[in-house]
């Protein structure tokens, strides 16, 4: 007995000496997807769900902060939702919702866009310092695109970015002798933003606050975010701290994905803009981005237009559809994926002439994100403050659709299990499937790597020493 397991040892290793490499492989692969940044955890349905707000820099000084750039809300980088969910064995499955590492991988504070779950930005997600005239559904005038006192700075002196703080007019990474105000690109501070943190006793909610003036502008923003039940939300209130009126867009950018999963088929959103009959614009379309058409179905129905991805969307596709305007749409919408269903409405938001009216709703697609964008209008008059909650609902999903393929991980852990279930039965096909699997890991890390290197020579978003690429590196 003892000699025939000696005998068979060095077989054994032999055999499993590719899964023992994959092993260590996945297992660095992990430590190194598990990075820690300054947070408060808010927990509700009895542990069932737990959201991340990933707190702006100065609050916990000695803990790393996820974002640092000028583009997004520092007080909205709200995601990593893990969802745990109770099958009807009465077996628990945790979702990980709008989790960190599934956009602009690898991740870089000072990159504007590297925001997470409800990141959201004042303005509409586009340059230039301000709209004059027909802005929006509503064709207004005199929108601000999230900055205050952007037009009257000489280039080197201060504006405000609303959510961000003060910066320096002209000192971003593409910024030109025009001095256009550039939305996506890292502007130098003028001064540390500085936020303040409430918590309540029972871990389920938070307040963050900021404000910032400069001359006759200034602004306090105040996040009052919490979980009650199987529910989020995520209050605003934007006050006029300075002597001019004005008006500005705000969107949150809903960097959705579920478990891990790249964008693909699974992934669906119900819009509440039925009243446009599913039609929609690409501006840049063959310009930047790619036609919706060629990876979703776009269904209009009675109460609602329903997208529903089809396939796969490759690492350097971008997708953006702006719906026309629509008289009934609030805002509303619903997102799917991974047996997951989270509906998001915005109760404050009503006809034009409301203190908080619609102003767009776009869609945009990346491999590495699902975003509904409804984007909404304030005006405010000095001294004035306006108010509005994303309400998000979680549930289940009734029928889980054709699911999302598995990412990379999932998939050689299944295999891994797979073939050590069956190894006493039949040993050689253990060895064949770990031949294969090592192989398909090697060319998968290479095309990615390839792929990588051709991102950040290709120049196009190459502001950062790093390359972007919207799924997690392997390596
Ligand atoms: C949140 O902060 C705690 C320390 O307070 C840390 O242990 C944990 O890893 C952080 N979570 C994330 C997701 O960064």
């Amino acid at each position: 007995m003892r000699r025939g397991t000696t005998r068979m040892l060095p077989n054994n290793i032999q055999t499993l000496l590719p899964l023992l490499l994959l092993h260590l492989f996945l297992c660095s692969h992990t430590i190194q997807a598990q990075p820690s940044y300054s947070n408060v955890t808010l927990k509700a349905n009895g542990g069932d769900l737990e959201v991340v707000v990933y707190l702006p820099k100065g609050i916990k000084p000695k803990e790393p902060t996820y974002y640092l750039s000028t583009r997004f809300d520092h007080g909205s980088m709200i995601g990593s939702i893990k969802r745990t969910t109770t099958n009807k064995d009465g077996t628990k499955k945790t979702h990980v919702l709008y989790d960190i590492n599934q956009w602009r991988v690898p991740h870089d504070p000072y990159w504007a866009e590297s925001g997470v779950g409800l990141a959201s930005e004042f303005g509409v997600g586009d340059d230039g310092g301000f709209c004059t005239f027909l802005c929006g559904w509503d064709q207004v005038n005199e929108v601000t695109n999230g900055v205050l006192g952007y037009q009257e700075a000489k280039h080197g002196e201060s504006f405000l970015k609303i959510g961000v703080g003060e910066l320096i007019k002209g000192s971003c990474n593409i910024c030109d002798s025009t001095d256009d105000y550039r939305f996506n690109s890292p502007y130098v501070y003028a001064k540390t933003p500085i936020w303040t943190l409430q918590e309540n006793k029972e871990g389920n909610a938070i307040t963050l606050t900021q404000e910032a003036s400069l001359n006759q502008h200034g602004y306090r923003l105040q996040k009052d975010i919490s979980v009650v039940d199987d529910q989020l939300f995520v209050k605003s209130t934007l006050t006029n701290l300075g002597r001019d009126p004005f008006a500005t867009a705000w969107y949150s950018h809903h960097f959705f994905t579920c478990d891990g999963s790249p964008v693909g088929k699974g992934y669906g959103v119900d819009l509440d803009v039925a009243g446009t009959s599913g039609q929609y614009e690409e501006p840049a379309a063959w310009f930047w981005s790619t036609p919706l058409q060629q990876y979703a179905s776009v269904t209009p129905q009675k109460d609602k237009v329903t997208v529903e991805m089809q396939r796969g969307v490759e690492r350097d596709v971008r997708i953006k559809a702006e719906f026309v305007k629509d008289d009934t749409s609030r805002g509303t919408f619903t997102v799917r994926g991974c047996g997951n269903s989270i509906k998001e409405s915005i109760p404050e938001v009503g006809n034009e002439g409301s203190p908080v009216s619609m102003y767009a709703f776009n869609l945009y697609i990346e491999t590495g994100t699902f975003s509904p964008e409804p984007q909404i209008y304030m005006h405010l008059y000095p001294g004035e403050a306006r108010s509005w909650t994303q309400h998000l609902e979680f549930s289940d999903l009734e029928k889980e659709p054709t699911s999302p393929p598995l990412p990379l991980s999932e998939l050689t852990q299944n295999a891994r299990n797979t073939a050590a279930s069956s190894f006493s039965s039949h040993p050689h096909l253990v060895f064949l499937a770990s031949i294969l699997i090592s192989a398909s890991v090697t060319m998968a890390a290479h095309a990615m790597w390839s792929k990588r290197r051709s991102t950040t020579y290709s120049g196009t978003i190459s502001l950062s020493s790093k390359g972007y690429s919207s799924i997690p590196e392997v390596s």
